[in-house]
């Protein structure tokens, strides 16, 4: 029998934050399609292996830079990234390994996404989050994110409220 191990066991091991490379494609599309992760996406439904596979590929080639993932013990346990480059805005997206949440691993790949945003000259980062998704504002605004409007966002039938927070970043 092996029991889940407490969640203060994690910060024992070394977090390593690297970009993303081909061979993380499996782990990342499993934390994606992880119910309790892609609930508060505003396409929440998993996504098929096909679908991501492109996706990623073509992450790899284009936004490789600002692709990083977590790891611990040689398992991906978090991405972070940035779209939408058409703007001085990207939009930054962060998805933490359920049973590794609340270690401080979010906040190290938003850091290291913050420092690579930064030395590029980007004028400043946003998310997009769900009005629902507490933990996730929190966690934002906990690493200075301002909020700085609150929308109806509409897929189809569907409204959500949106919050977008914005980070300023200092050159
Ligand atoms: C939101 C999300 C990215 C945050 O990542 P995370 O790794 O859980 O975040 P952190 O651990 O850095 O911070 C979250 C909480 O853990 C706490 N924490 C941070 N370091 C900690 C540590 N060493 N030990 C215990 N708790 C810690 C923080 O205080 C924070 O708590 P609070 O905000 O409730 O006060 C993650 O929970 C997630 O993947 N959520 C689902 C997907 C999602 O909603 N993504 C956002 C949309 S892009």
């Amino acid at each position: 029998l092996v029991l889940s191990e407490p969640r203060s066991d994690v910060l024992k091991n070394v977090v390593v934050v690297r970009e993303a490379s081909i061979g993380d494609e499996k782990q990342i599309l499993t934390i994606r399609n992880d119910p309790k992760n892609y609930r508060w996406f505003f396409n929440d439904f998993p996504i098929t292996a096909e679908e991501h596979s492109k996706w990623f590929k073509k992450r790899l080639h284009h936004a490789n830079f600002f692709t990083l993932v977590a790891e611990v013990d040689n398992c991906v346990i978090g991405i972070a990234y940035l779209s939408e480059f058409d703007g001085a805005t990207p939009k930054i997206s962060i998805s933490i390994k359920s049973d590794f949440q609340a270690n401080g691993i979010g906040s190290k790949l938003l850091k290291e996404l913050v420092l690579r945003s930064t030395s590029v000259g980007l004028d400043s980062v946003f998310a997009d989050i769900r009005c629902s998704n507490v933990s996730s504002i929190r966690f934002f605004s906990r690493n200075n994110f301002i909020t700085v409007s609150q929308d109806s966002k509409r897929t189809g039938e569907i409204h959500t409220e949106v919050l977008t927070l914005v980070l300023k970043l200092i050159h």
